[in-house]
């Protein structure tokens, strides 16, 4: 049944609409008013009066909205027990449907539960849930309870603007990549890193000219050989040495060492290349750099840490380095890997800072 193809007058909105008057369950109650009972038990978050509505047995079925499946009456205790630890939720309930026969009964409804989150919008879940009840010393008492989740989404609280779990998600992906600077061991399946770097050729180019190449690293010995040859590399480039006595020197290159080992720790890297003689050279580097960041939020949302690498790699070493043909300029080489620990993020300017609406003129 579509609930929108109800009539609104038809829709019963359980809070309005509370007959049973006392709190507990008690022999001769209506389906219907012990279901009343049920919902503002809920409403409330009175454990007890609820639970004078659910069966006596131990078990319980309950099919959670989340899709776990609850099969006793202890279990079917405990999920209320927590939830109603929780504050800041309202459920309004709205009644479909009671049949109510001589031992068994069921009512089919949707609620709307609605959360406040920390950062002021409302979480949402509308669910439809059907409630089978069996007769037990002359009160009805639930015995199954089925959520069968129909939206979920988090809304604006001034706008009501909506936003879907998958919406939010990409948003959240966008905002939780890191530069993450040290990896654990474990490895990329292929899958994972071909559905990273496909993601990455969808990335916009000036004349959709696509003037990239991937060059991708994954074997260890090479890893292994260019992290010797980049502490090098940066260290030929350091001009601080010449002030530097021995000691100093030796300080250096082990912090170098340290931070080149860590940043060549991950099992997968990428050389993002472009070539300069597409038909739009000027923004080769550009396209380069959207189709990392593509990359990058790929490999996000797939659970991996990236990084868009340039002091310890830089483009006439890798060229050497990987034989790259003299056309291909190097954009960034970026890891792709599970890190060691997920960075905190680091500080961002507030958005009232970086946005200017219409025209600088006042
Ligand atoms: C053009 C560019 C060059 C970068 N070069 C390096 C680099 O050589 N080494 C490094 O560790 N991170 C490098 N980064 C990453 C930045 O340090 C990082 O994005 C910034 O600190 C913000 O952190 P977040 O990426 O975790 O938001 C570079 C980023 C960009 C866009």
């Amino acid at each position: 049944m579509n609930p929108r193809s109800i009539p609104l007058a038809a829709m019963l909105l359980v809070t309005a609409m509370c007959t049973a008057t006392d709190a507990q369950n008690r022999p001769g109650l209506s389906l219907r008013e012990t279901f009343d009972l049920y919902v503002r038990s809920i409403q409330r978050s009175d454990i007890d009066a609820l639970f004078s509505t659910v069966t006596d047995e131990p078990r319980v079925t309950f099919l959670t909205s989340a899709g776990r499946l609850i099969d006793s009456r202890e279990g079917y205790y405990q999920f209320h027990q927590e939830w109603f630890k929780e504050a800041g939720w309202e459920m309004p309930v709205e009644l479909l449907e009671v049949r109510e026969g001589a031992d068994y009964g069921s009512t089919l409804a949707i609620f709307h539960y609605r959360q406040k989150q920390p950062d002021g919008r409302v979480q949402a879940l509308d669910s439809y849930f059907t409630l089978i009840f069996h007769k037990e010393h002359d009160m009805w008492k639930v015995v199954t309870d089925v959520c069968t989740p129909i939206e979920r989404y988090t809304m604006e609280p001034d706008s009501g603007v909506k936003y879907t779990t998958d919406q939010l998600y990409l948003l959240d992906t966008v905002k939780n990549r890191r530069t993450v600077r040290k990896y654990k061991p474990m490895p990329v399946p292929k899958d994972h890193l071909l559905a990273i770097l496909d993601a990455a050729r969808y990335a916009p180019t000036a004349g959709n000219q696509q003037p990239w190449t991937f060059l991708v690293i994954q074997d260890r010995a090479r890893l292994d050989r260019l992290e010797g040859e980049a502490v090098e590399w940066y260290l030929e480039r350091d001009k601080s040495q010449a002030t530097r006595d021995e000691a100093a020197l030796q300080k250096l290159r082990q912090s170098l060492q340290e931070q080149i080992t860590n940043a060549l720790s991950a099992p997968v890297y990428v050389a993002v290349l472009v070539d300069s003689t597409s038909a739009y050279p000027e923004y080769v580097m550009t396209d380069g750099a959207l189709a990392a960041e593509n990359l990058m939020l790929a490999a996000r949302a797939l659970g991996y840490g990236t990084g868009f690498f340039t002091t310890f790699f830089p483009e006439a070493r890798m060229r050497a380095f990987f034989q790259i043909p003299d056309r291909y300029k190097l954009v960034c080489f970026t890891p792709i890997g599970v890190p060691e620990e997920w960075p905190t993020t680091p500080e961002k300017k507030g958005l009232e800072t970086l946005v200017v609406y219409e025209s600088f003129r006042k």
